[in-house]
């Protein structure tokens, strides 16, 4: 196991808390949360803001294989109209940065008049590409992890907690 239910959800709820301290000026925040994977955490992170919020969601996909990223970010579907809106991306883990790119480079498009990102996990090793996250809520290593809505192969989501998924070798 690498992160418990109970240190998670205590850091969600700081989370939120610096969120909604960045935000306390605005009259409205946008969530563009990234399907599926960080279904759970936005679900957590959403009823925690008390700030007035709406809630988009994007269908997007990076990996190819049940490990490996593609390097190539798919949209399912169009971004609804941002124009104007103060918008924060979640999604669950930042790893090459390819997405959280793509993503914010969508949102600037659809006409967002602020963008921020918040992840959950962010993996230690260098980025493929220059982003960052403006919040996020633990650090790890170059691992593979499932659980609290990150899978292997569409499974293991359903985990309350984050472990690292250890492959066999035959
Ligand atoms: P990039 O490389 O674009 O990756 O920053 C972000 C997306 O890749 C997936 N990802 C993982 N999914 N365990 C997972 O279940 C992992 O360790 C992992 N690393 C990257 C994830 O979909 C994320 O949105």
């Amino acid at each position: 196991m690498l992160l418990h239910e109970e240190e998670i959800l205590t850091r969600v709820n700081t989370l939120a808390t610096e969120i909604q301290g960045v935000y306390s000026t605005v009259t409205e925040l946008t969530i563009v949360a990234l399907l599926n994977g960080c279904l759970i955490f936005a679900a957590d992170l959403l009823r925690r803001l008390t700030i007035p919020t709406r809630l988009e969601s994007l269908s997007v996909e990076s990996y190819r294989g049940a490990t490996h990223s593609s390097g190539v970010v798919t949209f399912k579907q169009a971004l609804p109209d941002l124009r104007g809106r103060e918008v924060l991306v979640v999604d669950d883990i930042l790893d090459t940065g390819r997405t959280l790119a793509a993503v914010i480079d969508q949102v600037r498009q659809a006409g967002a008049a602020s963008i921020r990102t918040c992840v959950l996990l962010k993996k230690r090793r260098g980025r493929a590409v220059n982003v960052e996250a403006d919040f996020w809520g633990f650090e790890i290593d170059d691992l593979f992890v499932v659980g609290y809505g990150l899978d292997y192969a569409g499974r293991l989501r359903n985990l309350p907690y984050i472990a690292i998924l250890q492959e066999r070798a035959d």
